[in-house]
């Protein structure tokens, strides 16, 4: 059984859409094991991100995940790493196919909605960056 990270991005969750996007991972058969509702300091932005430092955008990336809470949660399943990551669909909005979450909630490569662990390895650090092992059932 995998374990993956899911953030419902500031964007998504302004528009009221949490519980839409939560049900589109239990519908393709995730379970969540864990979430909350949490404003990111710049601090935690930062060090979440901080494989993205050097990156031209990561500024504004640290900007936009700081403009209003997000919601983090653990989803568990088979193949759930990638099984979320084509739920999401690619992380610009504008290449993401129909019917996948960016498609349908995400305005800008920026605000794109949601973001998933892109490995198992990175899956393990960020859950643990997140959550304390008591939190996840
Ligand atoms: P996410 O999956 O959260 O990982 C890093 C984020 O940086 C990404 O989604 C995008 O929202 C944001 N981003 C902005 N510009 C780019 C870019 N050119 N390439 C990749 N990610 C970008």
């Amino acid at each position: 059984m995998e374990q993956t990270l899911s953030i419902i991005k500031p964007d998504a969750v302004a528009k009221n859409v949490v519980g839409q996007i939560l049900a589109r991972f239990e519908n393709a058969g995730l379970r969540i094991a864990a979430t909350k509702k949490i404003q990111l300091s710049r601090t935690d932005a930062e060090a979440f991100y901080a494989v993205h430092a050097e990156r031209p955008f990561f500024g504004e990336l640290v900007e936009f995940m700081i403009s209003g809470p997000v919601v983090v949660t653990v989803l568990e399943g088979e193949n759930a790493m990638a099984k979320n990551r084509e739920l999401m669909g690619a992380t610009s909005p504008k290449e993401a196919a129909a019917g996948t979450i960016r498609a349908d909630f995400a305005e800008s490569i920026d605000a794109n909605a949601v973001h998933g662990s892109d490995s198992l390895e990175n899956a393990a650090v960020e859950i643990n960056f997140f959550f304390a092992q008591r939190e996840i059932v």
